[in-house]
């Protein structure tokens, strides 16, 4: 059978009080609006029609190439916006109604509801729930035989209505042809002046036509953002149900709460994260890591046995059993190999580094290629900018490099070539040489003294 979705998502969001269309606030890093669309097309929904209105270019620049959009110009409520998708609604099939601002709905939860509706043979299905709080929420009147009697808007309720607690979701499934049926007969006689998309349950009834309801438990995943508060609300939700999904393959958070992981994000079992975390994009970590305290990564790939303090990876992958920081920096385009250690305060940028080095302390390796058994030692300074281009560094297997030298980029320090601390290197370094490059040391002796400088006992 044909499914298609439609997602409403043409409002302002007004109470986000925000310059950014309300559908694409975050969640754990994904627009709600792409949350939504990822649950339909989890649930083999195979086409998604976004009704865009507000900020509508905004809105579709972040849509993949096989999302549909239809345009709704004017907010003239929800069954208008659904009416703007007319011309796309197949002739047959089912069409589920979702919406752009509730992020929390899950695939499992969408499967359920679809199954309900096909399999009852309903020409339509509301997905609805018991809220201790309802306000604000189109009440459920059920009929004489508990089926759906008719929804009523906060707006429209009055005082006894409004003790319902059980809620539209906003979420429907519908026949094709009976939504293409009712919903030209909208009218918007109600206290909003709106066309209702709720008017279409009942207008499917009075064509005698089966019309069920599908109460689900999980009153989570139709919580709906309107504020800035409810975004806050749904962020914890989603991160506690990330942080269980980890826990239950096998990783070990220590503070759940304080860990912020990104959907996409993988990891591998015995792994320990430590609070204060974050964890995005895609982001892969292999087994049997420690990832410590304040590490922030984004779309880096770590494997099996790695530690990793206070650090910051972006865009750079890391090999087994190596070492970071604590506060080291890996930026864009760094490849970390097997057993190595990158210490403390030690800058890496595009630039690959060898099994078994080390850069244990305060440097600078940007645009490098480092061999394997290299050591760079503390303070270097790979100077790869001359102010126009961006020069490459080669150091070569087994190489050292003493404490606080230069390296002028671009330069090879060829197989266990060494390079004296303190030296500005600027030529090649041939193979097994020591190159030094500085002043040599002079000790004028007795000088402190004829300077009249030297302290007596008491001045000391
Ligand atoms: C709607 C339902 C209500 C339900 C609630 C659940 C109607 C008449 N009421 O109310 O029964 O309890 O959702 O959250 O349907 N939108 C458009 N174009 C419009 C109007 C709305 O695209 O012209 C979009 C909004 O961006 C939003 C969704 O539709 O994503 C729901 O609209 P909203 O105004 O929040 O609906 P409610 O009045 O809350
Ligand atoms: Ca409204």
């Amino acid at each position: 059978m044909k499914r298609q979705a439609i997602i409403l998502a043409a409002g302002a969001g007004t109470r986000m009080k925000s310059k950014l269309p309300k559908v694409l606030h975050r969640v754990c890093g994904t627009t709600m609006l792409q949350h939504v669309i990822d649950a339909a097309t989890e649930s083999e929904i195979k086409e998604c029609i976004v009704i865009v209105g507000h900020g509508a270019e905004e809105v579709k620049a972040t849509l993949g190439e096989n999302v549909k959009t239809a345009l709704q110009s004017e907010r003239l409520g929800t069954g208008h916006a659904v009416q703007m998708a007319y011309d796309d609604i197949a002739p047959e099939g089912t069409v589920l109604i979702l919406n752009g601002d509730g992020p929390l709905v899950t695939e499992e939860t969408l499967r359920e509801l679809i199954a309900y509706h096909e399999e009852g043979n309903y020409s339509a299905t509301v997905l609805t729930a018991e809220l201790r709080d309802p306000h604000g929420y189109g009440r459920i009147l059920r009929d004489d035989a508990m089926g759906l009697g008719k929804i009523v808007e906060e707006k429209d309720a009055n005082t006894e209505e409004k003790t319902i607690t059980e809620i539209n979701s906003g979420l429907y499934c519908f026949d094709a042809k009976l939504l293409r049926k009712a919903l030209p007969l909208l009218k918007n006689e109600n206290a909003q002046g709106e066309y209702y998309l709720t008017d279409t349950l009942s207008i499917i009834k009075e064509m005698d036509k089966k019309v069920g309801v599908y109460k689900t438990s999980d009153y989570e995943d139709i919580m709906a953002v309107n504020s800035r508060v409810q975004l806050a609300e749904v962020e914890e939700i989603m991160r506690r149900r990330i942080a269980e999904k980890h826990l239950e393959e096998g990783v070990t958070l220590i503070d759940p709460k304080n860990t912020y992981i990104e959907k996409a994000v993988k990891i591998k079992r015995d792994t320990i994260i430590y609070p204060g975390v974050i964890l995005k994009g895609n982001t892969v970590i292999g087994e049997d890591c420690t990832i410590g305290s304040n590490t922030r990564m984004e779309n880096a790939t770590i494997g099996d046995g790695v530690e990793i303090h206070n650090s910051t990876i972006l865009e750079s992958t890391v090999g087994d059993k190596t070492t970071i920081g604590p506060y080291a920096y890996l930026r864009p385009g760094s490849s970390i190999g097997k057993h190595v250690k990158i210490g403390d305060f030690v800058e890496v940028k595009n630039a690959t580094i060898g099994d078994f080095s080390k850069a244990s302390h305060l440097a600078y390796i940007g645009d490098a290629e480092i061999g394997k058994h290299v050591n760079i030692g503390c303070g270097v300074v790979f100077v790869n900018y001359d102010g126009i281009n961006k020069n490459k560094t080669i150091v070569k297997d087994n190489a050292f490099i003493g404490s606080n030298a230069n390296l002028v980029a671009p330069l090879v320090v060829e197989e266990s070539g060494y390079v004296a601390s303190g030296s500005t290197i600027t030529k090649t370094v041939p193979s097994g040489a020591l190159a030094v490059a500085r002043g040599k040391q002079a000790n004028k002796e007795g000088w402190v003294q004829r300077k009249g400088l030297l302290k007596t006992k008491e001045e000391k």
